[in-house]
């Protein structure tokens, strides 16, 4: 053959041989062929395993799907593009064939507001908003709303106020109804929402799954029964992460336990040097024996462990010193994530909050003076010396 067809064709489309790779590798091809025709049109009809198309998934995203599943205690996962992918998919999944309304968590992640009132809503979907750490005013607004699900976050941020997952599923199956839990701040480590009883659970996988900072995705796990509707949904929004992420993410949750543990030890000692700072006027953590949802927290996570996430107020600080306390940081990473092995800190009110007005703002409890870190696996005496010397000096 002449040399323009050996470019394209030697050296490709082998068959493995005998051995078997240790550790998933990318697969990087966007169609895949069989030996009979016959084969790829029983793929494409689902009545055989395999892959064809790699808006349908590779062999990487589904090794990640199993992974994750096994984690979750789930019968089946999906890997998105982004944590909002996997939300989207999860909300339309959910709300197949029910009825066109949601009651959510008055306090979500800022875009997931965004998709249910900017996108859901016009389409005809009814959001309400309830909270979800008042069980009696959350089944009232249910049982108002008769929606078709309910969303809540298992951590709230900024403030780190813990919803009882258990009894919120336990009232939506109540009203036949179903729960949709973002479990993105707790991971599998602390929360599995689906023995909890919840039915649909979504990550932003950008964030402790994958956990290093370079890689953007969403996991969603649920029962088999959605499988079918959830993959239909994927593969016609061609919402499907691609393979290098997917590989990326796969090699995070293998460390996952060693980082959360690491970072719910490098938190506890964080929020304690915080709460006894005499520039600090409040600290938000779980592991205050103190907190608002004290009681949730010890039934619901493993004992002494938290989560990774602190917020905590500078007393009388205004934008001004905001800002001269961010910018003295030298360790702590000022970026919007969260999740990563290195400490990351966010201010509210410029970045997730940024939406609302100062007034709705205040009205939640999120002042101008409010900081939400995302504690990391460093030396815990250096995240604080760090936060130490920026309050000295802010
Ligand atoms: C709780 C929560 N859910 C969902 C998302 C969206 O995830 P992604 O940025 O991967 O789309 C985020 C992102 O910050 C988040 O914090």
């Amino acid at each position: 053959m002449k040399l323009e067809t050996l470019a394209v064709h030697a050296g490709d489309r082998k068959k493995p041989g005998d051995y078997i790779p240790v550790t998933t590798p990318i697969y990087g091809a966007s169609s895949y062929i069989y030996e009979r025709l016959e084969d790829l049109d029983r793929v494409f009809a689902d009545e055989k395993q395999g892959q064809s198309y790699a808006r349908y998934g590779s062999p990487t995203t589904n090794a990640l799907e199993e992974q994750v599943a096994a984690l979750e205690g789930g019968e089946f996962a999906l890997a998105s593009a982004s944590g909002m992918a996997s939300l989207h998919l999860a909300l339309l999944a959910a709300l197949t064939d029910r009825r066109k309304s949601i009651v959510a968590a008055n306090v979500l992640f800022g875009q997931s507001m965004t998709l249910m009132m900017n996108l859901l809503e016009p389409t005809g979907v009814a959001i309400q908003f309830a909270d979800p750490c008042d069980l009696r005013a959350f089944e009232a607004a249910v049982a108002e709303a008769k929606p078709g699900c309910v969303l809540v976050e298992t951590i709230s941020n900024p403030l780190m106020r813990v919803p009882a997952i258990d009894k919120i599923a336990e009232i939506a199956r109540r009203h036949g109804v179903l729960t949709v839990v973002d479990a993105t701040f707790t991971t599998p480590v602390l929360t599995r929402p689906i023995s909890l009883g919840a039915d649909f659970v979504i990550h932003s996988s950008t964030k402790y799954l994958a956990g290093h900072g370079d890689v953007l995705g969403g996991l969603l796990i649920t029962r088999n029964e959605f499988r079918q509707v959830v993959q239909s949904l994927s593969r016609t929004m061609g919402t499907t992460m691609g393979p290098f992420e997917a590989y990326l993410t796969m090699r995070g949750v293998k460390t996952l336990p060693l980082r959360i543990e690491r970072q719910c030890q490098n938190a506890c000692r964080v929020a304690a040097a915080l709460q006894g700072h005499p520039r600090v006027e409040k600290v938000n953590f779980p592991g205050d024996p103190a907190h608002l949802d004290a009681e949730t927290v010890r039934r619901l996570f493993p004992k002494g462990m938290f989560g990774g996430m602190v917020s905590f107020a500078i007393k009388g600080a205004g934008r001004e010193e905001m800002f001269r306390f961010n910018d003295a940081l030298k360790l702590v990473v000022r970026a919007t994530s969260l999740g990563d092995v290195h400490t990351l800190i966010s201010y509210p009110a410029i970045t997730s909050h940024r939406e609302l007005s100062p007034k709705h703002r205040q009205k939640l409890g999120i002042g101008d003076n409010l900081l939400r870190l995302s504690v990391g696996i460093e030396a815990a005496e250096d995240i604080i010396a760090d936060l130490e010397q920026a309050l000295d000096s802010a």
